[in-house]
């Protein structure tokens, strides 16, 4: 027996294959092969039962002789080009989230919020189908998006993941075994509401990995993880990738780039009653505000008490505070009905 969606990554296009076709400019279009079908541009179109049959890989020419390359989408060009309603996690910090987060062939994992399901599909080719990844997300009609998502690229709904509607701090507690769940990912705008019920799921030892858009909420989440008590020493970073350019002897640097994704930031559970060890360096002068910085000498090594951030109210923690970008009811209900998630009458499908 092949892993979930191996079969669909394999062999000649078929009915129903996702192809990305590229043509003489480099421009990407993802085309469903549906026999009988025809994908049309402005000059020429081709037939998809041409390339139904043909191997992946292949080259196609349209009706005005223009030839288009034809590949499978790799899940890292599928997540860009599927349809979202929250932003998602590129590639790029995917992979750095399954390595650095340490999610493993048969790992038990919990995952929030679900948004779009890009994350979600690189921690399910991460578990495998002998893993485990619940997924909890607030809005239904993301997680139904999600859903579709998956399915779409798994060509299945994967044997290893569940999706919970709602709220994590309210549902994790009833759906898993304290101290059952080996990884937890938190891709949501205020991972500090959940550090307990994620301290009670983690086995001894788990990790923790949240995915954060600014540096106030890494400073906050950071903050939150040491006043809990339970969780190690946390370490923060971010990744830049520059892609580059390849011709000829202009090989450089790409000029364009995503300068700012996400910052990851990583802690581990402790067993049951150990406290933290004492941090032996002391945080520099003023690093938490006038207080600390009147209350000891920087260069001083002995332990120190951590201090706690400047707050913020919670009710000031917004969406648009923070610069998300989230699509609107009206793209969303649009994205839903292209996807046949909703009826015409306008209920769910
Ligand atoms: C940026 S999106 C996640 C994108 C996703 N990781 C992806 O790659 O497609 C953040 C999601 O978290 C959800 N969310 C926020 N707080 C949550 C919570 N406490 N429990 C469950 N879902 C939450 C939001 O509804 C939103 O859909």
């Amino acid at each position: 027996m092949t892993a979930t969606g191996t079969d669909l990554r394999r062999g000649p296009f078929r009915e129903g294959d996702r192809v990305q076709l590229t043509d003489p400019k480099g421009r990407l279009h993802t085309i469903t092969l549906t026999p009988g079908k025809q994908f049309h541009t402005h000059r020429g179109h081709i037939t998809h039962d041409e390339l139904i049959g043909a191997p992946d890989g292949s080259t196609v020419t349209n009706t005005a002789g223009v030839e288009y390359l034809a590949l499978r989408p790799l899940l890292a060009d599928y997540v860009m080009s599927m349809p979202r309603g929250a932003a998602v996690v590129y590639p790029k910090d995917a992979g750095q989230i399954v390595t650095m987060g340490d999610v493993f062939p048969g790992a038990v994992v919990v995952e929030a919020g679900v948004g779009s399901g890009a994350l979600s599909m690189s921690l399910l080719r991460a578990v495998g189908d002998t893993g485990t990844v619940h997924s909890f997300e607030r809005r239904e009609d993301f997680a139904a998006i999600a859903k579709a998502n998956a399915r779409a690229f798994f060509g299945t709904d994967h044997p290893a993941w569940t999706v919970t509607v709602g709220d994590l701090v309210e549902e994790l507690p009833a759906a898993v075994e304290p101290g059952t769940v080996d990884r937890v990912v938190l891709d949501m705008l205020a991972p500090w509401e959940c550090l307990d019920v994620v301290a009670e799921a983690l086995v001894p030892g788990g990790l923790l990995i949240c995915y954060v858009a600014t540096a106030t909420q890494l400073s906050k989440v950071a903050e939150a993880m040491r006043e809990h008590g339970g969780y190690t020493e946390p370490s923060a970073w971010e990744s830049l990738v520059r892609g580059w350019h390849l011709e000829g002897l202009a090989v450089r640097p790409q000029h364009r780039m995503h300068g700012h994704t996400g910052f990851l930031i990583t802690t581990r559970r402790l067993a049951p009653d150990t406290a933290p060890p004492l941090r032996k360096r002391r945080p520099s002068k003023g690093a938490y505000g006038e207080d600390a910085a009147s209350s000891g000498d920087a260069a001083d090594t002995g332990p120190v008490e951590h201090l706690g951030p400047v707050t913020v109210p919670d009710e000031d923690w917004t969406p648009e505070a923070l610069g998300e970008r989230v699509a609107s009811e009206k793209k969303v209900r649009r994205l839903r009905r292209s996807m046949g998630l909703l009826e015409e009458a306008g209920h769910d499908a």
